[in-house]
């Protein structure tokens, strides 16, 4: 082959099969998962104007800061590629004045600018779902448990569920300010985002991937310790759920995840198996984001899971050899319109079939069907049309028998049964 002219852009993928359908199974599976906890899926641009996520995510977080592809149309608005599913929802549930409380779930492709590398894309997909208009902890345990469940559904095996409360308006300004005075005492240990943090955004700091930042706030003052009493109630209701639910989970103090609208339960889900990049998914409670964007004051919660990420640490079952297809051969050009009207007769009963109209000679069409792994061949020559019956040969054991016409349909499925 002659050196290709295009390569994709840095950072994205191509999907072809059966990886494209490996992907969409587990879309599926995520879809259906989420409507048995009565969530409904809602759609949202993949382009939201750059204010959206900037009010939201927060002006401190790396994903405003560095990660956001933002640019302007012709005519001069300024609009960013989702980098995040959260604030287009909150933004489309409430400009379509939807009705709460409500259950949202979401799958689509959502794009960061950061450096690539196993797990980490720029464009990358999400699973979400989002509970708005639900106050409870049973809420949050359930949530958990959903996300929990997902990844056990793939087949993960080594998912720990990480959990956290970063509590409320009430008790973080008394968070703030000790983590503030510790940082401060620290200054000269953390690196230049995290100085700058230290007045900006203090809770950032635990964040830092930077080594020395890391042994910096190994000590520090932990959200949970400021926790007020209600929000505290709210976290021992939420863990004794998941306990009840036999859900095992590990405490994290240092989880107050990257995204400036949290309060409350924070949770992730890691792998090991991933490396560096082993953050699963990821949610929490955002009490306060509706009101924010100009809403009536609604509690809610939601996750998000990457998809890449779940189907790198999800084993891969292996490809069967042949795939769900009837290939319909044709003898002779006096037999193309059958072959045509059999296929079309098999697709209208549900049954993938296909024709290769360009090779003149049964071989070739023989060899098409093997390339795209065809169950079987339906083959239809001069002698079957007159008789009407056709030859039916199982591409997997290449044996090959007659069926009529009107049994092909059940005999086809039968085939297919068998192979998978
Ligand atoms: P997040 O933690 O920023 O949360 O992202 C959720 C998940 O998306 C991550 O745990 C990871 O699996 C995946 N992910 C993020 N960035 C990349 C990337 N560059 N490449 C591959 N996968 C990636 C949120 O997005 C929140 N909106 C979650 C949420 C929903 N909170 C409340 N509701």
């Amino acid at each position: 082959m002659s050196e290709l002219k295009q390569s994709r852009p840095k950072g994205t993928q191509d999907f072809v099969p059966p990886d494209s359908e490996r992907r969409r199974q587990a879309e599926a599976a995520f879809r259906r998962l989420a409507e048995t906890y009565g969530y409904r899926e809602i759609i949202t641009p993949t382009f939201e104007h750059t204010t959206v996520f900037v009010k939201s995510s927060g002006e401190t977080s790396d994903i405003v800061t560095k990660e956001m592809y933002t640019f302007k149309d012709r005519a001069g608005r300024d609009l960013t590629l989702r980098p995040e599913g959260t604030p287009g929802v909150v933004r489309a549930v409430l400009e379509n004045r939807v009705r709460m409380p409500c259950r949202l779930f979401y799958v689509g492709p959502c794009f960061r600018y950061s450096r690539p590398q196993k797990g980490r894309y720029r464009e990358f997909g999400q699973l979400g779902i989002e509970a708005l208009g639900e106050a409870g902890p049973l809420t949050d345990a359930e949530i958990i448990f959903l996300g929990s469940t997902f990844f056990a559904s793939l087949g993960i095996r080594d998912c720990t569920t990480q959990v956290n409360s970063i509590g409320c308006r009430e008790c973080r300004p008394s968070h703030r300010d000790a983590l503030r005075r510790f940082l401060l005492d620290r200054k000269e240990q953390l690196c230049d985002d995290c100085q700058l943090r230290i007045e900006r955004n203090p809770l950032r700091v635990f964040d830092c991937k930077v080594e020395t930042c890391r042994q910096a706030v190994r000590d520090a003052p932990t959200p949970r310790q400021y926790l007020c009493p209600a929000c505290k109630t709210h976290f021992e209701q939420v863990l004794a759920d998941l306990n009840r639910r036999g859900l095992r989970y590990e405490l994290n103090d240092r989880l107050v995840r990257g995204l400036d609208y949290y309060c409350r339960t924070t949770f992730e889900y890691v792998s090991a198996a991933l490396g560096a990049q082993d953050s699963l998914g990821g949610g929490g409670r955002y009490d306060y984001l509706l009101e924010e964007f100009g809403g009536p004051d609604t509690p809610a919660i939601g996750f998000a899971l990457g998809l890449d990420r779940a189907l790198l640490a999800a084993p891969v079952a292996p490809v069967p050899e042949r795939r769900n297809l009837a290939f319909v051969v044709w003898l002779t050009d006096a037999e193309i319109g059958a072959a045509e009207k059999l296929a079309d007769r098999l697709r209208a009963d549900g049954i993938p079939a296909q024709v290769d109209y360009d090779a003149r000679k049964v071989k070739g069409q023989f060899k098409t069907a093997d390339a795209a792994r065809a169950a079987c061949c339906i083959i239809i020559g001069p002698d079957e049309l007159i008789k009407g019956v056709y030859s039916l040969k199982d591409l997997a054991t290449g044996e090959q028998r007659e069926v009529s016409a009107d049994v092909v349909t059940a005999e086809v499925r039968k085939l297919f049964a068998e192979q998978g």
